[in-house]
């Protein structure tokens, strides 16, 4: 089944055992979030919450958070996840985006006054969150000066019928776009997207210089169909469930936060612009879409899809069997590398490599075959079995990290650890490690 929108995907989770629905009444308060987070937690199935409480639309949680899911997005092999995003990440392969005249969303529209964006189902997370936030909107943009398009994610605090506070982080295209203009003070048009197909918010995780949406064609192999917005001039995905126009004021500020980070803490209140909403568009029958703030779909989509591939390059400069993970546990500080051992010093450089490939990777362990990458108790097995602190492990003091590492100061500069957890086998001789083969367990227990 191919995927093409939202709709379609839905369809695909489906046929895939891969969507859970819940037909029982949840509160957007807390519980939506609860059990969206313990279904991703399990890997069980990304979530459809037919009925909300004070919702006259379904919602669904949970689109890609992991590699299993994200393979389902865009039709391949878990094991091929890293190569099709590296291949889409390469410039030369972006495919343009399609202008077109009529959009899903243009089924309904409120402009002006009639504008009430407390009618929309914005859940309230983390119970450390500051009120209701969307997290799941992509921000499409425009840069005045050369037309390039960017989308993004940002969290917006829902502050009364018509305003939202916009997050905007140092070093992000939508805050360039907005400083390089004659008066970075004035107000700037964007358009927020809801209920996407599942490329255009992988796409959307990426940082870099390049209009977002060509990846997205890129990961489709066909062109993203764009529509222009009914009060911005921005060219916004035209099968999405859910549209709102409007303008960031950097000159008016508010307290916005704080919201569950993907560090795992709640980040702080900012004093954040905001946006005035000039428009609301949607389907008929539109189904809302969240991202679980602080949380596996949150890390997957920011730090593990757009990192593994040039991670994998780097690593695989040194050895080019060796295998690499940013596990979600780890939020994007953590990678793990997979060797046949052979030089006692090659884990160390291969740690050395992982560390530069991208800042934000402070910690990496480096481990055998016959441990599972993909399991947190075989790695911390390694950890505590094949471990001498002493001499296994290194660290870098004063290496740039990301400005956000709760380890770092405020300018990300922390310390890097490396460590060697392979098995040691010219210090000391064991025999082969315990394992029992994993059974079906039904047939012992009648
Ligand atoms: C789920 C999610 C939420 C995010 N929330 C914010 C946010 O609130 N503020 C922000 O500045 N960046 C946030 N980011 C990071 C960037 O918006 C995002 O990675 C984007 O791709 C920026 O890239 P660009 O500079 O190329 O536009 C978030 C990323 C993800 C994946």
């Amino acid at each position: 089944m191919s995927v093409a929108d939202l709709r379609t995907y839905l369809a695909a989770l489906d046929a895939a055992g891969q969507l859970v629905r819940i037909g029982r009444e949840v509160s957007p308060t807390h519980e939506l979030a609860d059990v969206a987070a313990s279904l991703a937690r399990n890997d069980v199935g990304a979530a459809l919450f037919e009925n909300v409480t004070g919702s006259p639309w379904p919602i669904f949680a949970g689109a890609v958070t992991s590699h299993r899911r994200a393979a389902i997005a865009l039709g391949c092999e878990p094991s091929e996840i890293v190569e099709r995003m590296g291949e889409a990440l390469e410039p030369a392969n972006g495919v343009s985006t399609v202008p077109v005249d009529t959009a899903a969303w243009h089924d309904n529209c409120v402009t002006g006054d009639e504008v009430d964006v407390s009618q929309l189902p914005v859940p309230t997370h983390s119970r450390g969150d500051g009120g209701a936030f969307i997290t799941g909107a992509v921000t499409v943009t425009k840069d005045p000066v050369s037309g390039r398009g960017n989308l993004s994610y940002n969290r917006m605090l829902r502050m009364d019928d018509r305003t939202f506070g916009f997050n905007l982080n140092e070093w992000r295209d939508v805050g360039t776009f907005m400083r390089n203009r004659p008066d970075p003070e004035a107000p700037y048009p964007v358009a927020l997207a809801i209920g996407l197909d599942p490329a255009i918010m992988i796409a959307a995780g990426v940082r870099t210089t390049v209009d977002e949406l060509l990846i997205a064609g890129a990961l489709r192999g066909q062109g993203v169909e764009v529509c222009r917005g009914v009060t911005v001039d921005i060219d916004i995905p035209a099968a999405a469930e859910i549209v709102l126009e409007g303008e960031i004021r950097p000159a008016e500020r508010a307290p916005e936060g704080p919201l569950a980070e993907f560090h795992g803490y709640h980040g702080e209140a900012w004093n954040s612009p905001t946006l005035a909403i000039t428009a609301v568009s949607w389907r008929d029958d539109p189904v809302y879409q969240t991202i679980i703030p602080g949380w596996y779909e949150h890390i997957y989509l920011g730090n593990i899809l757009p990192r593994e591939p040039l991670l994998r390059r780097f690593i695989r400069h040194l050895d080019p069997a060796a295998d690499v993970r940013i596990p979600p546990y780890g939020n994007g500080f953590l990678a793990v590398i997979q060797i046949d051992r052979d030089n006692p010093g090659t884990p160390k450089n291969l740690a050395m490599a992982a560390m530069t490939a991208h800042i934000n990777i402070r910690n990496v362990i480096v481990v055998d075959r016959d441990i599972d990458i993909d399991d947190a108790a075989e790695i911390t097995w390694a950890l505590t079995n094949r471990v001498d602190w002493a001499t296994d492990t290194f660290t870098v003091p004063g290496a740039q990290g990301h400005e956000m590492d709760p380890t770092a100061d405020t300018r990300g500069i922390s310390t890097k650890l490396g460590v060697d957890a392979t098995y040691k086998r010219e210090r000391r001789e064991y025999g082969e490690r315990v394992a029992y083969p994993a059974i079906d367990l039904g047939p012992y227990l009648t």
